[in-house]
């Protein structure tokens, strides 16, 4: 056997650890699907490309390739292009009433990079991780890498419940366990689409301070709102300094530039800048030179009214086509911003069993166990709706209503013909 052949047989014993436990997306392995041809997909957060700005992007790109190719194409600062960062500070500063001092900025590529980085400098084997239950899948993967014990916080419809958040503090704290931080999606969460109310915000940070715990507030969605209604960041209400603010262009803009930034406490902020040295030295010059371009010449407020009414009527498109098509056994929420909906049907139905089925009628979603750390949402769904076209979306849902029919049709004949419990 050729020398080459014998060591590729070797190379699973070789990888680390840390390598061992890295598990392939589900969302990236549906994404692979949505290529087929004809498929309805509602399973990536994709944005609609038809609202990418290429005009705009043209001739940002243009102005800088004749006027200061040289810098935007050269190697950067680890933190990030200076006039960028200023800018987003301004703008936070100025928006959401978040304060400059004490704080620092580091543009990332994308907020994945943020949550990896915030991993890479906090986490040690066993430390403990608090999260929504559910969350993101990304968020999840990035600390598993690091070996935490991730704990998972039930959540409602006014976002992480307090009083799960309590006891289980109380409960780690009891075992020895050694919280490093609290990751949080408070505004229309992916995958739950809630956003968490005032009073949990407030609530939040008082039980940080009281336990003295860092907050990871995760932010890629809430430029994304349908009403008036608006909640301000945990960043903005921070007294103690405690909040991690993590920001992207991929929902805003488009994602394919890869910037994003993170935003806190000035010695957080530089450990995680140390870190990215050897991650990737500095993020995409040219993306932070366009996207820095794209603010200053004051493009981005009149996108995103686009893109909120584009998104809004989407989402009203898919909530009308549930209306019509899905069983009322299916409960979900009416999106007020963001990207997703979440399904959830009866407990006795799984939703991963109605995958092949889904696949067959040319389908996609991601299954709710896929946001969990503990095997839970199996019985739920996460749909997105921005990126299908309307007709895609209704026929898509008409498709989908018909197979979560079928489903519980099987599951009420099996209640049925199932024997009696052996302790009747
Ligand atoms: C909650 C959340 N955080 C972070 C990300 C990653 O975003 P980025 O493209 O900036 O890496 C996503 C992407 O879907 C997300 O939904």
């Amino acid at each position: 056997m050729p020398a080459s052949r014998a060591m590729v047989r070797h190379i699973a014993d070789l990888f680390s650890d840390r390598a061992k436990l890295m598990k392939g997306s589900d969302i990236r392995e549906l994404l692979k699907l949505t290529q087929q041809k004809d498929m309805i997909s509602f399973a990536g957060g994709l944005p609609n490309p038809q609202a990418f700005p290429v005009v705009e992007i043209q001739e940002i790109c243009n102005d800088i390739l004749s006027k200061n190719a040289y810098y935007a194409l050269q190697y950067g600062a680890t933190e990030g292009n200076q006039k960028l960062r200023e800018l987003l500070i301004k703008r936070h500063v100025e928006k959401d009433g978040m304060k400059a001092e004490g704080n620092a900025i580091l543009i990332t590529s994308g907020s994945q990079q943020g949550l990896d980085l915030m991993g890479r400098v906090f986490l040690n084997k066993d430390d403990v991780v608090l999260v929504e239950a559910p969350s993101f899948t990304g968020a999840i993967g990035a600390f598993r890498t690091y070996r935490p014990t991730i704990e998972g916080i039930w959540m409602d419809e006014n976002g992480m419940r307090m009083d799960v958040l309590r006891e289980t503090i109380k409960h780690v704290r009891n075992h020895g366990g050694n919280i490093k931080f609290l990751y949080t999606i408070p505004t229309f969460h992916n995958p739950a689409g809630t956003s968490m109310s005032l009073a949990r915000r407030k609530e939040l940070l008082e039980i940080a301070h009281e336990h003295d715990i860092i907050i990871i507030e995760d932010d890629p969605y809430g430029e994304l709102r349908f009403t008036d209604e608006t909640f301000p960041t945990l960043k903005s209400m921070d007294k103690d300094n405690r909040v991690v603010y993590l920001g992207t262009f991929s929902k805003t803009l488009v994602p394919g530039f890869r910037c994003a930034w993170a935003f806190g406490p000035e010695e957080i902020i530089n450990k995680m800048a140390i870190a990215k040295q050897s991650a990737d030295l500095c993020t995409n010059t040219f993306t932070q030179a366009v996207a820095y371009e794209y603010m200053f010449r004051g493009y981005i407020d009149k996108h995103l009214n686009n893109i909120r009414a584009l998104y809004k009527q989407k989402a009203e498109v898919m909530i009308n086509a549930m209306k019509k098509y899905f069983p009322e056994e299916a409960k979900y929420n009416v999106p007020k911003g963001g990207m997703f909906v979440w399904v959830r049907l009866p407990k006795d139905i799984n939703v991963r069993d109605m995958v092949p089925r889904a696949i067959q009628e040319k389908i996609a979603y991601v299954p709710g166990d896929a946001f969990y750390t503990t095997g839970e949402g199996k019985n739920c769904m996460r749909l997105n709706y921005t990126n299908a076209s309307d007709e895609q979306i209704e026929e898509g849902i008409k498709r989908l209503g018909k197979i979560m029919k079928e489903e519980l049709a099987k599951t009420k004949t099996a209640n049925h013909t199932a024997p009696p419990p052996a302790s009747v």
